[in-house]
C-alpha cells in the first residue's frame, strides 16, 4: 500500500542530533535533503557521509526573513519534499511559509508544551522548580512553539540535575519520540482532524509515556 507521504525533508540549524535519530529510524519513505540555515552545522557533515543530499540556505544572505523563507520553500519544493521535518531549525517562520506547508510541517520542541516556548527550556524548567519536563513533537502552525500535538515524553527532573544534565535526559527522549512521530504521519497512522492528531489505536506511540523511575 502506498505510504500517504513518500519522502521527507530535515531542516536543521547544528549538531543534527535529531537528524540522525531520523535517518537512522529509516523512516518509510526517502529523506530526499538536509537543509542548514548555517553553513557550518555539523549535522551536515554527517548527513554527507551517509549519501544524503545537502543543502545551505545562510539566512545571513538574504535581507528580510520573508526572502530566506520563499528561497526555503523553493529548495524543499523543487526536491519534492511531502513532509517537512524541523530538527533543532532555530529560526522563526514566516506565517506564509507555516501556510505554504500547512499540515505537513513538523517541529520538535524541548519541552512539555504549552510549558516553557522559545529558547532555554531546561533552564527554565529547572527556575520553575516543575518535576516533570519532557519534549513535544506538533505540526507547526504560525505562533511559536504551538500546533496539534503528535507525541510527547516526560522525563523526572531530579534534585541534583543542572540545565546540561536534564537537556540530556530529554535529548534521550527526542530521539526516540521524534521518529515515532514522523513515521506515524508518513504512513498514514496519525493524522490531523479538527486541529487535533489522531492516532490509530493500533499505532499509539509508546514515548506517550511517562519515563519515570527515580531512585
Ligand atoms: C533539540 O533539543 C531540539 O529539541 C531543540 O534544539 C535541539 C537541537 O539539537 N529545538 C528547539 O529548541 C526548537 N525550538 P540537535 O541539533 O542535536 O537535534
Amino acid at each position: 500500500m502506498k505510504n500517504p507521504m513518500d519522502n521527507y525533508v530535515i531542516l536543521i540549524s547544528g549538531r543534527g542530533s535529531n537528524m540522525q535519530a531520523l535517518i537512522d529510524a529509516k523512516l518509510p519513505g526517502t529523506c530526499v535533503g538536509v537543509i542548514s540555515n548555517r553553513p557550518g552545522a555539523a549535522g551536515l557533515a554527517w548527513a554527507a557521509e551517509r549519501g544524503v543530499s545537502t543543502a545551505v540556505i545562510d539566512h545571513k544572505a538574504f535581507p528580510s526573513r520573508e526572502a530566506f523563507d520563499v528561497a526555503l520553500a523553493e529548495e524543499i519544493d523543487r526536491r519534492g519534499a511531502e513532509l517537512v521535518l524541523l530538527a533543532g531549525f532555530m529560526r522563526v517562520l514566516t506565517e506564509a511559509f507555516v501556510q505554504r506547508f500547512n499540515g505537513r510541517l513538523v517541529n520538535i520542541h524541548p519541552s512539555l508544551l504549552p510549558a516553557f516556548p522559545g529558547l532555554h527550556t531546561h533552564e527554565t524548567a529547572l527556575k520553575t522548580g516543575v518535576r516533570i519536563h519532557g519534549c513535544t513533537v506538533h505540526f507547526v502552525t504560525p505562533a511559536l512553539d504551538c500546533g496539534p500535538i503528535v507525541v510527547q515524553a516526560a522525563v523526572p527532573v531530579l534534585p541534583d540535575d543542572d540545565a546540561d544534565q536534564l537537556a540530556a535526559r530529554v535529548l534521550a527522549q527526542e530521539h526516540l519520540v521524534y521518529p515515532q512521530a514522523a513515521r506515524g504521519i508518513l504512513n498514514g497512522h496519525c493524522r490531523l482532524v479538527d486541529h487535533r492528531v489522531v492516532w490509530d489505536s493500533d499505532a499509539t506511540p509508546a514515548g506517550d509515556a511517562l519515563r519515570v523511575p527515580v531512585a
